[in-house]
């Protein structure tokens, strides 16, 4: 296991009825502004809900609303220009990882002299953050509990994670009955994005990080238990706190440090979004298989296997043979069980046009990933999932 410093020092409130706790943004000050997306927090309640709650323990509330999924630049800027002309204290995002994403870098712009697209490019430069609260209302990203934050600039076709301590959310609400509204279509890509995060963290050469590589197999157990019924039951509280709480622990940390390298699919899938704008956990989906044929050799198949072994319950001592079963079992999962479209074609990407530029740039960010990609690895990914 290599050294690692960790802290999570995000506050969590977890279940039915948590949001009373918005009464303790107080303690942050006295005008938030409240980030939200297209509109589902007013259909579900969930807006009203927080307004009385805010309301009532005397904060004045400014909204930015209208955040896109793959939220943009210039959303983050009008927050930014909202946070410092009206001198507000905190941010507090209620939706799911877009939301909450742009709320992350509407605060630290908050406290920067200068551009924030500059702190999507250049992590560093992010030094402060007005405090960030967030409701939790999709399990997928993780958000809600990690430092990260994916903004987008269309007009560039780009889409960067930014990343710093102060982007960590001072306290989460988590209430799985926030998620009963969310769509099939959203379920099954929540539930394949946090499936990736776990992927990304667990597989890697490092042998003596067990505890991390357990925990890894536990909630991807959880996510292949608890997926389907959520797909099929969207209101079975049981699978949707399972997936709630899966999706926080996937990534906000606890199983990446002192064992993984960098990620691998999620450089790629962010150029997919990054020029055609869509759903980031369908992307990923229909990415890992095909990444996992492309990498399977005598080195990777006994960690493949292992995954098959400990998770799908395979059997034989065949490695190569288990690997493959492995992959076929994910694919069976995340293409006929979750009904996730299985190809690029049929998320609407019709033309092969950018993949240059897109692996190009994808290969960039894929240095030191569990095996590593060059331009034409990519390349021949994107092709086998078109
Ligand atoms: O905008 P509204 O009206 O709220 O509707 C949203 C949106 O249309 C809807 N939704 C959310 N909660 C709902 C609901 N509909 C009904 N009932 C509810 N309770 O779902 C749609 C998708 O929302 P979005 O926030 O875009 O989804 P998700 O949470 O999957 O976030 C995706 C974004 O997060 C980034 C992705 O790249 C993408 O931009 N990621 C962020 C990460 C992080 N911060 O750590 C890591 C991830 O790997 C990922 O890259
Ligand atoms: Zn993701």
């Amino acid at each position: 296991m290599y050294n690692f410093s960790i802290s999570l020092p995000t506050m969590i409130h977890f279940g039915k009825g948590m949001i009373s706790h918005l009464s303790e943004l107080k303690a942050s000050g006295d005008k938030v502004l409240m980030v939200y997306g297209g509109g589902s927090i007013k259909r579900n309640g969930i807006y009203d809900s927080a307004m009385k709650i805010l309301k009532d323990a005397g904060l004045t509330v400014s909204e930015l609303s209208g955040v896109e999924p793959n939220p943009k630049i210039e959303t983050v800027r009008k927050g930014v220009e909202m946070c410092k002309s009206e001198g507000l204290d905190m941010v507090l995002a209620i939706g799911g990882g877009s939301t909450i994403d742009c709320a992350k870098v509407v605060a630290a712009g908050a406290k920067y002299d200068g551009d924030a697209w500059d702190l999507v490019i250049h992590p560093e430069k992010i030094k402060a953050a007005l405090p960030i609260y967030s409701v939790l209302t999709l399990a997928a990203t993780g958000s809600e509990m990690d430092e990260f934050a994916v903004i987008s600039d269309m007009t560039k076709n780009e889409k960067w994670g930014t990343a710093a301590p102060c982007l960590k959310p001072t306290m989460s609400i988590l209430d799985p009955t926030y998620t009963f509204s969310v769509s099939k279509k959203q379920t099954a890509a929540g539930t394949a994005d946090m499936i990736s995060h776990t992927f990304e963290n667990y597989f890697s050469f490092e042998k003596d990080a067990d505890v991390q590589k357990r925990f890894g197999e536990g909630l991807l157990k959880v996510m292949f238990k608890y997926g389907p019924i959520a797909y099929e039951h969207p209101d079975n509280y049981e699978a949707r706190a399972n997936l709630m709480w899966a999706a926080s622990n996937a990534i906000n940390g606890i199983t990446r440090v002192g064992n993984a390298p960098a990620w691998c699919v999620h450089p790629m899938e962010h150029e997919l979004s990054a020029f055609y704008d869509i759903t980031h956990g369908q992307g990923l989906a229909i990415l890992t298989p095909r990444w996992m044929e492309h990498i399977l050799s005598d080195k990777t198949a006994p960690i493949l296997a292992e995954y098959g072994r400990n998770v799908w319950d395979l059997k034989g001592d065949d490695d190569m043979a288990v690997a493959k079963e492995a992959i076929q079992k994910t694919a069976d999962f995340l293409f006929k069980t979750m009904e996730i479209p299985s190809t690029l074609r049929a998320v609407g990407i019709t033309d092969q046009t950018h993949f240059e530029k897109m692996a190009e740039k994808a290969a960039a960010g894929s240095v030191g990933c569990f095996v590593p990609l060059s331009k034409e690895d990519i390349i021949e990914i994107f092709k086998a999932a078109f």
